[in-house]
């Protein structure tokens, strides 16, 4: 049968890893697809730049619609990035009847439900395997192997470099700006990587999963986000005395009241498989009702890993060409038309735990209205204890670890806190996440 000939924007490191494995896998991947996958060509942005990859074969230019409307082209597979340009040229290789695989989380995470809509329109499939957890096929898994479930909530270590970086903070006591280098020189982070930091890549790659999950349409915008670059070592180092890591997590959960979509640190407690993911790694926890809870963990992020998802959605949509559009696997998991705009919870009525970190003067009565506003305010405190022996009326440390309570409440009860005269600056706070 004749090759399957490809289109790639983007030769970095996903594109790159892209082509080396395509290479040296290719006869095995020819076995699987049924047919030879073959680059013919490739945009980048700069077409002298040197490659330490094979480009033999593959015609290399700067100007991205020269793939897109390339007519021996019948896949295009975006590893560029960003939700501007790249968005008009995916919607262009479908118009020209293209099957299109991305990384591009971002894109899918905001422009999506427009991408899915012209696929279905056209009949054509759209892979993004590799958006979310790297090398780790979750978005499969989801869509096919848990498809007999009804999911109810699922959590996830699902940023590599914001991983990597509070592994090391933890492990090795390094510092945050030194490690966050790092993994720039290893390929970790985006091109910007205020996004892996702010939790905003984190936010895509939930949006998509929430979405695969609950057969919501993508709601990136109602996503709460918050990154990992406030993070104080002396709270990890606390965290981890009273028997807790700090990770960065995603999470998504199905209430009575709508879904929670939340990125932002938290303690999990150390006994827990997840809090054990260290590195660029990645773990996905699910809940559901038939199978229980499962982890699924794996790399997160890096050249090879991230292609090898690639790879696999190029496979099946080969494998797939002469299939009828309406008995695949639909774009999220639901048909397009069962697809329920849930509402999205807002993160003040989220119910969890918190850790609390105050300054207060060693005073005899300050732990006693401490105590006192949060039995106002309904919240049980799980512990407390205060750090050091100030003199009298010289400032200690104070940390607290409350019970499940409403997120409005605590910030109810930590309003009045920080007006007692007694007490120092704001409150640090921090979710604490059982995930049981
Ligand atoms: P890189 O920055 O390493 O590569 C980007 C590539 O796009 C480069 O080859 C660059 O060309 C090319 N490019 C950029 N702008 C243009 C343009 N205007 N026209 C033509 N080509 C252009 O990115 P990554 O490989 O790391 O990431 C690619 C995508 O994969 C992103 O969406 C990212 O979020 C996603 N992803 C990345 C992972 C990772 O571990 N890195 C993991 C999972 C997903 P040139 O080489 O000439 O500069
Ligand atoms: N920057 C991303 C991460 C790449 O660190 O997880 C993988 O999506």
């Amino acid at each position: 049968m004749e090759a399957v000939n490809i289109g790639l924007l983007g030769l970095g490191t996903v594109g790159g890893g892209t082509i080396t494995v395509l290479k040296r896998n290719m006869e095995e991947i020819s076995r699987r697809a049924g047919r030879e996958i073959r680059v013919i060509a490739a945009a980048v942005r700069d077409v002298d730049k040197k490659r330490d990859f094979d480009t033999d074969g593959i015609v290399l230019t700067d100007r991205i619609m020269d793939v897109v409307n390339h007519p021996d082209i019948q896949v295009i597979v975006e590893l560029i990035g960003g939700d501007g340009e790249v968005f008009d040229a995916v919607m262009t290789a479908l118009d020209n009847g293209k099957h299109v695989v991305t990384a591009n989380k971002a894109l899918i995470a905001s422009k999506g439900n427009a991408i899915f809509s012209k696929a279905s329109e056209k009949g054509l499939m759209v892979g993004f395997e590799s958006a979310v957890a790297g090398g780790i096929p979750i978005i499969k898994l989801i869509r096919e192997g848990l498809s007999a479930n009804q999911i109810e909530w699922l959590a996830g270590i699902i940023n590599g470099t914001c991983n990597f970086i509070l592994s090391q903070m933890t492990e090795k006591q390094r510092e945050f700006g030194e490690v966050l280098r790092e993994a720039q020189e290893l390929g970790y982070a985006e091109a910007d990587p205020t996004f892996d930091v702010q939790g905003v890549d984190a936010a895509h790659k939930l949006t998509i999963l929430a979405s695969i999950a609950f057969g919501i349409p993508l709601r990136f915008e109602s996503v709460y986000m918050q990154g990992i670059d406030n993070v104080e070592p002396v709270d990890i180092a606390f965290a981890d005395e009273l028997g807790y890591r700090m990770k960065h997590v995603g999470i998504s959960r199905r209430t009575d009241d709508g879904i929670e979509l939340r990125v932002h640190p938290a303690l999990i407690p150390k006994r827990s498989l997840i809090a054990n993911v260290s590195g660029v790694m990645n773990a996905i926890l699910i809940q559901a009702d038939a199978v229980g809870q499962s982890m699924f963990y794996g790399p997160g992020a890096g050249s090879e890993p991230t292609a090898s998802a690639v790879v696999a959605d190029l496979i099946d949509v080969v494998r797939a060409f002469t299939t009828d559009p309406q008995n695949r696997v639909p774009h999220l998991a639901f048909q397009s038309d069962s697809l329920i705009d849930a509402p999205i919870l807002d993160i003040v009525d989220i119910e969890t735990c918190y850790y609390l970190r105050m300054k207060a003067v060693n005073r005899p009565g300050v732990m006693a209205a401490i105590s006192a506003i949060f039995g106002e305010t309904g919240i049980s405190i799980d512990s407390i204890l205060q750090k050091g022996h100030g003199r009298e009326d010289e400032p200690v440390t104070i940390i607290l670890l409350t019970q499940n309570t409403r997120e409005k409440n605590l910030v109810r009860a930590l309003e009045r806190v920080e007006k007692l005269d007694t007490v120092r600056d704001k409150v640090v706070w921090i979710r604490v996440e059982q995930l049981s």
